[in-house]
Order: C-alpha cells, then structure tokens, then sequence
C-alpha cells in the first residue's frame, strides 16, 4: 500500500476547474442559484437556529458566497480537525478578507488527540478501518456534535453525484443521527455547475482543486486522483467505495 502519492505533476492545472461558460451554463447556473437561495430563504425563515457545515471545499464555497452575499442569517461553521492541508486554511484567510468575517471553528478535544496519538500513534488511521474510523469520530463527529447543540437545522453542501454512498440524496431530510433538519441545496447540481458558479461570481477556491483534489478533507487521507476517476476516489483511497464515509453524514 502506498500513500501520499502524487499521481499527476502539479504544472497540470485540472481543466474541470475552468469549465467552458456557454450561455447554456450560465443560465442553469443562474436559474439553480435562484432555487437554492429560495430554499435557504424558506429554511432560514422556518428554523431561526440554522447553521451551514464549511469544510472549504468547491461545494461549500459555492454556498458561503449565497449565504454571506445574500444575509439569509444562517450562521457558518468549520471543522478543524488539526490535520487539514496548508491550502485550506489559506483559503480561510482569503475568505475572512473577501467576505469580511472571521472563521467560527469547532477543534477536536485536545485530551482525545493526545491519547489516541500516545497510544495508537500520530498516523494509526492508515493501520485500519476501526482506527480511522476512531480518528474521524475525534476530529470530526464529536466537534459536529457540539457545532449542532442546540440547532433545529443544519445545511451541508453534500451532492448526490459525488459517491455511491449519497446517490438518493434529498435536498431536505430528517437528520436521525443528529435529530435535527438536514438541507442538502446543492444536491442536483454538477461539478461543471460548481465550477461555472465559482468562475462566473469569482468566489475564493482551494488551489488544491487545480492540482486534481476534487475532494478535499484532511490532508494524509487526501490525494490527487487521475483524470476521469471518481471525485471522491482521493479520500481515503485505501478503503473500498462503501466504507467512505467519516461519520458526519451517516444515517441512523
Ligand atoms: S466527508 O464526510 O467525506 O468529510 P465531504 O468532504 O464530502 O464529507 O463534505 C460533505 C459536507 O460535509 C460538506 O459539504 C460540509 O457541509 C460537511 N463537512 C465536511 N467536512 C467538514 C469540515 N471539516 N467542516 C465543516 N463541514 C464539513
Ligand atoms: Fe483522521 Fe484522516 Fe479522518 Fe482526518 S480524515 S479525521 S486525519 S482519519
């Protein structure tokens, strides 16, 4: 098994980052702008404590820019699990400057890292399932937990493309795992669709997306993929298709 290995030279930039924005594209975007704002709106007026999930990803950029344009009082939140890649939080920074806020940040609890690495070690989650599953559970499930006290509902900017595990995924469900209201907006729309909104609106990326990362999480569990594989065949790239999933978004 090899990690970390970069499978394309990063002078390549990743052409699906620069779609082509035909009037087509342009007007699908624009008209399924209109439809998650209109969901965003409906959502914000029905739960007063709303909060949107912001792992800085394509996605997720896509939702800031209409959440902080459009002052729909959702609040944003990221998980910072102390293993993200150096690009993510200079597009924090970048983020705090184009969209005048700072970042409101949930850290795993410092005495669970510092037993899970005395005892497992500092990179155990490539050792196994149950132990990346464990890693994930510190660093972003029980963060998740506290972010969501107290919400009625919470936003993500998952997209039923994305991995076979999400394939049915509605744009508004009963979280049972957390008990409150899940809204998934963006999940009809495409990668070229992300990527047309974020080159049409100019809106803050991770550069990582240019160098083949379409899936961005922490840094050792993420690697570039080859060109037309699977968006998500970067994560956990160990771990068969079906297990691919951190814990946030698992269903009870
Ligand atoms: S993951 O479960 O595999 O990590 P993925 O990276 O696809 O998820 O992101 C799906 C959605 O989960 C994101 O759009 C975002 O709403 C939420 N999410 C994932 N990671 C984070 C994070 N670090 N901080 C906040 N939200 C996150
Ligand atoms: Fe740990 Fe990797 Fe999960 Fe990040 S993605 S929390 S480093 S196992």
């Amino acid at each position: 098994m090899s990690f970390g290995v970069t499978m394309l030279k990063p002078s390549m930039k990743n052409p699906a980052t620069s779609p082509e924005l035909t009037d087509d594209l342009v007007e699908r975007v624009n008209e399924k702008r209109a439809q998650v704002l209109a969901l965003l709106q409906a959502a914000s007026k029905e739960f007063n404590a709303i909060t949107f999930a912001n792992s800085y990803g394509a996605e997720d950029m896509v939702l800031t820019d209409i959440i902080a344009k459009e002052n729909l009082g959702i609040e944003i939140f990221s998980l910072d699990t102390g293993r993200l890649p150096a690009e993510t939080y200079t597009l924090m920074g970048e983020v705090e400057s184009a969209y005048n806020t700072k970042p409101v940040v949930f850290f795993p609890k410092h005495e669970a890292v510092e037993d899970y690495v005395r005892t497992k070690g500092i990179n155990a989650f490539y050792k196994s399932i149950d132990l990346r599953k464990a890693c994930c559970h510190m660093r972003k499930v029980e963060p998740l937990q506290r972010a969501l006290a107290g919400k009625l509902a919470w936003v993500t900017g998952m997209r039923a493309e994305q991995a076979t595990t999400r394939s049915s995924l509605p744009t508004r469900e009963y979280d049972s795992g957390n008990k409150l209201e899940k809204y998934n907006p963006l999940s009809d729309w495409t990668e070229q669709e992300v990527w047309a909104y974020i080159r049409m609106f100019d809106v803050p990326y991770n550069v990582l997306h240019d160098q083949f990362y379409p899936s961005i999480g922490c840094a050792p569990c993420t690697r570039a993929v080859a060109m037309g594989e699977d968006v998500r065949a970067g994560r956990w790239w160990w771990e068969d298709p079906q297990n691919k999933e951190c814990g946030l978004h698992v269903k009870k």
